[in-house]
C-alpha cells in the first residue's frame, strides 16, 4: 500500500546542506505494522515527516519516491498533498502538547478534520467527535469536547491525538513514539486500541519506537535505523532471532530481559554521528566491535536473503 524507494532528505544546518536521510526504502502492506527503531537522532521522525511532506524549514526531499495506493506523493502540489494528509495518511506526533492547538477546544479540533475531509456538517462532526473520543477511552466525551488541551492529562491528550488521527479512516497511520510519555497501563491500552482499529479497518501502521519490547509485541516487520539510513530490516521474529548487523546485535544485547541478575548490562559505546560529520564509509564503524578495513572507506553494500532479511554491512556473518 505504501512504498518508499531510495528516499533521501537534505536539511540546511547552520548554512550548510547536509543529508539527514540516506537511501531509505521500505513497504507497508494493508493491515501490517512496520516498526522503525533506532537511537535518538537517527532520523525516525524525519523519515515520518517526509512521508507527509512536512519537513522542518530548510528540509527537502532530494531523491526517491513515495507511493501511497499507487499515487506518487513526492511530486504532488501542496494543495493535493493537503488533501492526502489527515485523510489517507495520518500521524500521531511525538509531542501531544505541542501538536494540539492550546486555544481551541478538544471538540473543535477533532471536528475540524471531519468537516474538512469528510464534509460533515457542524452537528454531524460534533456527534462523530464524541463517538471517536468515546472509542479512544475518554470518559464523559461530550463534556470533554468543551475542554482545552491544558485541562487534560498527558494520557488523555495522547488519546485525543489518536482520535484525530483516526477520524478520517486513513490508509496509513504513522505513530511516532505514541506511548513514550505515558505510564505502562495506558501504554498497553493505547496499543491495544491501535491494533484493534488496524484489524477492523485494514489500516497499515508505521510504529516508531525505541522500545524493543513494544516492537516485538506489535510489529510484524522491523527496520533498524542508524545515522539516517536503514541498516537492517526483516520480519520482527527473524530480526530478534537472527540479527545480522552489529548495531542490531548491540541493541538486543542491551535488553534487560537478556541479562543475568547482578551483571551490568552491555551498552554500545559512543554516539550517533551528528549530521555535520561527513561519513565516508559505514556510519557505525566507530562504534563497531570488529570493523573491517573497507568499513572506513566505502559505504557498506546491501545484502538481502531469500526470506526478505536485509542488512547493510561489510561483514559476511
Ligand atoms: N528542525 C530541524 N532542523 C535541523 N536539523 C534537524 C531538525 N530536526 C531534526 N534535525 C536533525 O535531524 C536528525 C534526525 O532527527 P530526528 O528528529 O528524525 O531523530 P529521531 O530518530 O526521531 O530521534 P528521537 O528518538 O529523539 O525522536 C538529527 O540529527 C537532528 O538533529
Ligand atoms: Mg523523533
Amino acid at each position: 500500500m505504501l512504498e518508499v524507494r531510495d528516499l533521501s532528505v537534505c536539511i540546511n544546518s547552520a548554512g550548510r546542506e547536509v543529508r539527514a536521510i540516506k537511501s531509505v526504502s521500505f513497504n507497508v502492506a494493508e493491515g501490517e505494522t512496520l516498526a522503525i527503531v533506532g537511537e535518538s537522532g537517527c532520523g525516525k521522525s524525519m523519515t515520518a515527516l517526509s512521508l507527509l511532506r512536512l519537513l522542518p524549514p530548510g528540509g527537502r526531499i532530494d531523491r526517491g519516491s513515495i507511493t501511497l495506493d499507487g499515487v506518487e506523493l513526492t511530486t504532488l502540489s501542496e494543495t493535493e498533498m493537503r488533501r492526502i494528509r489527515g485523510s489517507r495518511i495520518s500521524m500521531i506526533f511525538q509531542e501531544p502538547m505541542t501538536s494540539l492547538n492550546p486555544v481551541l477546544t478538544i471538540g473543535a479540533q477533532v471536528s475540524e478534520g471531519l468537516r474538512l475531509h469528510r464534509g460533515l456538517s457542524k452537528q454531524e462532526a460534533f456527534r462523530e467527535s464524541v463517538s471517536l473520543l468515546h472509542q479512544v477511552g475518554i470518559p464523559s466525551p461530550e463534556a470533554r469536547c468543551g475542554d482545552y488541551p491544558h485541562q487534560l492529562s498527558g494520557g488523555m491528550r495522547q488519546r485525543v491525538m489518536i482520535a484525530m488521527a483516526l477520524s478520517c479512516k486513513p490508509l496509513i497511520l504513522i505513530a511516532d513514539e505514541p506511548t513514550t510519555a505515558l505510564d505502562v497501563t495506558i501504554q498497553a491500552q493505547i496499543l491495544d486500541l491501535l491494533n484493534q482499529v488496524k484489524r477492523e479497518s485494514g489500516m497499515g501502521m508505521i510504529l516508531i519506537s525505541h522500545d524493543l519490547g513494544i516492537v516485538a509485541e506489535n510489529a510484524a516487520r522491523t527496520a533498524i535505523m542508524y545515522a539516517g539510513t536503514i541498516v537492517e530490516s526483516a520480519s520482527t521474529k527473524e530480526l530478534f532471532d537472527n540479527p545480522l548487523h552489529p548495531y542490531t546485535k548491540g541493541l538486543l544485547d542491551s535488553l534487560p530481559q537478556k541479562a543475568a541478575p547482578g551483571i551490568r548490562l552491555p551498552t554500545i559505546p559512543g554516539q550517533v554521528p551528528g549530521l555535520d560529520n561527513e561519513v565516508r564509509g559505514c556510519g557505525f564503524c566507530d562504534r563497531c566491535r570488529d570493523p573491517e578495513k573497507e568499513c572506513r572507506i566505502e559505504p557498506p553494500p546491501v545484502r538481502e536473503t531469500a526470506n526478505g532479511h536485509m542488512v547493510r554491512c561489510w561483514k559476511k556473518t
